[in-house]
């Protein structure tokens, strides 16, 4: 059945207010006022719509538009909405052949020059969002022994905030950052950052969700629920609810749908009966009547001859969906099913390999499929690429399977990406962990979702990261006992540890390294115990917990001790060093310091020798021995260069701007708070170019 003759898309209907709000909204930001805007309601009461609405209506008026997908649930990468939004940007730029960048100033402006997102890495200077490119499927090479991802995340917060308003600067930009609900936690940490800061520029994000889809789940709030609390105490944004159409409403949008003025009013009064004016419905409904040959426009007569009597129409969007779906051949029921599988968007290339059907009938099935508005051919660049015509009918199909269907066709698209995309697997772990976990595929569960949780560290998506780490482990405790997967478990549990130390998340991080404790006992592996106990060392030491933190850093000396490990005993000595610091017990801080530096010395380890020097420099320095703190600070200085490590750079001319206040040496101290705000500013570090924009001018004012 092709509606196309008889079926219209639509004029909106009503949304007078709302739309009046966000050109309202428009307005302002044009005039260099930005904001964010969340509009809510349920599934297919038209959030997507209105905003097309408002983009057709800015489009004109040389707005950039630019949409992020949030497809996190369906196995896909962390901070996609960004991803998305600013690929889109990216592609454009190069079509518009580089054209006066001079005027665009900061990273993009270098990405413009040089024609794409590939080139980024090669700045080394600091200004690159490195967690994105992480994402966006550009192999670090740069690797860090240990990497900080809360210091790393925030710089590249700032990168990309920096990186959206020098956009909205060519031209006004309207981001557009669709069903939230299903974002990962990490792209709405970066949301809310980037929203505290953009009410002086011309950008206005557009948000919507579906407040019924924020559940919480293990205990825990929905990331967004949570977002949306923290962002309301600032103010951040305005809230437009979607309601359901009235009757009026619902009959000119009938109308509208069959171009026809003629509606008879028992017709309208079914359709408002059964749809309760949610649009989406609406359609469906009509869908559905046109499939029973309930209604023919074409056929001039059909008013008058309209029976509704033996209308079958059901009471629920699912069931109206269910029964179109029913009506259709097997093979396009095949396709529908496998496609929902793959999520709300699928490759031709992918759906192929996993329904195993020949070209030609696959290409028939996804006709009909069209033909019935149920999916719809989106425009790839280089791939044949299709989605669901709304969420909700993926999501009608997908529920309907039986879990052990469901698990059969996850393996299907998993063993069909796997083969697909054999030469770049890495772009595609993600994807890979997920339709193998669902399909328990335990095996290649636990190793995608293992490199999966390595991806979302290094992309500083700690939350998602975790969550991998967890369905890694759920995976490998379904396999057999063995060696090898108790010693994979080790690495996993220790990675788990090292995020919740980096994100502050001590209790669960003391968690972690408990069980790794527990597992390197059982394999006898020395070297992941000394680990487990130097970190819980640190974990308390960060806490000042200061008598835990002895125990388990002393524990971790002696292992370290006798399996001659110089790099672990160097920085659990500094842990040590570090407590007696913060005690007050400086000689013995600094006989601890000197002993880590030897050992980081003879195990080559420059991050923590760069460490003790610093350690070292603060030491003295509260000695007051002034002139030998200096000296430590600068040996760090050189090496803290030589690793690129701005941020720690930033804090050492900080160090030293105040050991010359100290002595009253007012220029020197603003020379060095100097280099910290450039320092600062190059490696994105707002927290420590705040603190040396305010020493600067505390010593001014008593200069
Ligand atoms: N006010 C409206 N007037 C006419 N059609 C509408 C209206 N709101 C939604 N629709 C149509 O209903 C369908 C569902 O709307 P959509 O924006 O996709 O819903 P949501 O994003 O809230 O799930 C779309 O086909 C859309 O064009
Ligand atoms: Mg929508």
């Amino acid at each position: 059945m092709d509606y196309s003759e008889i079926l219209n898309k639509p004029a909106l209907i009503g949304r007078e207010k709302e739309l009046k709000q966000l050109k309202e909204m428009l307005e302002s930001m044009l005039s260099g006022h930005g904001g964010l805007v969340f509009i809510s309601g349920e599934a297919g009461i038209g959030k997507t719509r209105l905003i097309f609405e408002l983009r057709d209506y800015a489009l004109p008026l040389g707005v950039r538009f630019l949409t992020g997908r949030s497809l996190y649930h369906e196995g896909s990468d962390p901070y996609l909405p960004f991803i998305d939004a600013l690929r889109e940007y990216f592609k454009r730029e190069k079509h518009e052949e580089a054209k006066g960048d001079e005027k665009i100033s900061g990273p993009i402006g270098f990405i413009g020059h040089v024609g794409g997102l590939e080139k980024m890495e090669s700045r080394s200077e600091g200004a690159i969002p490195l967690g994105l490119l992480t994402t966006m499927g550009h192999d670090e090479s740069q690797k860090r022994e240990e990497i900080d991802i809360r210091k790393e995340r925030d710089r590249m917060f700032e990168t990309v905030l920096q990186l959206i308003i020098s956009i909205s600067k060519e031209k006004p930009l309207i981001l557009f950052l669709d069903d939230l609900q299903w974002a990962d936690s990490a792209s709405l940490q970066l949301l809310y950052y980037i929203s505290r800061n953009i009410r002086e520029t011309r950008v206005l994000i557009c948000c919507t969700y579906r407040p019924e889809d924020l559940l919480e789940s293990e205990g825990k709030a929905h990331p967004l629920t949570d977002t949306i609390k923290r962002m309301s105490r600032e103010r951040l944004f305005a809230t437009i609810n979607l309601k359901r159409l009235n009757y009026e409403e619902t009959k000119k949008m009938t109308q509208s749908l069959l171009r026809r003025d003629d509606i008879p009013k028992p017709l309208t009064d079914l359709i408002y009966d059964k749809t309760e004016g949610n649009p989406f419905f609406v359609e469906e409904v009509v869908k559905s009547l046109i499939e029973e040959g309930m209604i023919n426009t074409k056929d001039k007569g059909w008013a008058e001859k309209l029976d509704l009597s033996n209308a079958k129409v059901p009471m629920t969007i699912k069931d109206v969906i269910t029964r179109r779906i029913d009506r259709l051949d097997e093979d396009s029921i095949k396709a529908l099913e496998i496609a929902a599988t793959i999520g709300r968007e699928f490759t031709f290339d992918v759906l192929q390999k996993a329904t195993e059907m020949n070209e030609e009938t696959l290409l028939d099935s996804l006709d009909a499929l069209i033909a019935a508005k149920l999916i719809r051919e989106e425009s790839g660049e280089n791939e044949e690429k299709y989605r669901f015509d709304h969420t909700s009918i993926r999501e009608v199909v997908y529920n309907s399977l039986s879990r052990g269907k469901r698990r059969m066709l996850h393996r299907k698209v998993g063993q069909a990406l796997e083969l697909l995309k054999k030469e770049k697997l890495s772009e595609v772990v993600y994807n890979l962990a997920y339709h193998f976990s669902q399909g328990m595929d335990y095996e290649r569960a636990a190793q995608y979702s293992m490199k999966a949780g390595d991806k979302a560290f290094k992309s500083y998506a700690p939350n998602e990261a975790l969550q991998y780490y967890k369905m890694a482990i759920d995976a490998l405790d379904k396999l057999e006992e063995s060696i090898e997967q108790k010693e994979q478990k080790l690495l996993i549990l220790n990675n788990m540890g090292k995020i919740c130390y980096y994100s502050t998340a001590w209790q669960d991080g003391i968690e972690y390294y408990k069980q790794m404790l527990a597992l390197a006992d059982e394999l006898k592996n020395n070297l992941m115990r000394a680990e487990a106990y130097r970190s819980m060392g640190h974990i308390y030491r960060e806490k000042n917990e200061w008598e835990d933190a002895k125990t388990n850093l002393e524990t971790a000396i002696k292992i370290s001790e006798e399996i001659k490990d110089q790099h672990g005993l160097g920085d659990a000595i500094r842990g040590r060093g570090w407590i007696e610091w913060r005690l007050g017990n400086l000689e013995k801080a600094i006989e601890y310091f000197k002993n880590a530096l030897s050992n980081a010395e003879s195990a080559g380890d420059s991050r923590v020798i760069a460490s003790c020097y610093i350690d070292l420099g603060n030491v003295y320095g509260d000695k007051g021995e002034f002139e030998k703190a200096i000296e430590y600070y600068s040996k760090s200085e050189k090496l803290l260069e030589a690793q690129g490590d701005y941020f720690e750079l930033a804090r050492v001319y900080n160090n030293v701007g105040e050991t010359y206040k100290e002595q009253g040496m007012l220029e020197k101290a603003v020379e060095y708070y100097e280099k910290c705000i450039q320092t600062s500013e190059k490696s994105k570090n707002m927290i420590l170019l705040a603190f040396g924009y305010q020493n600067c001018a505390e010593v001014y004012a008593r200069m």
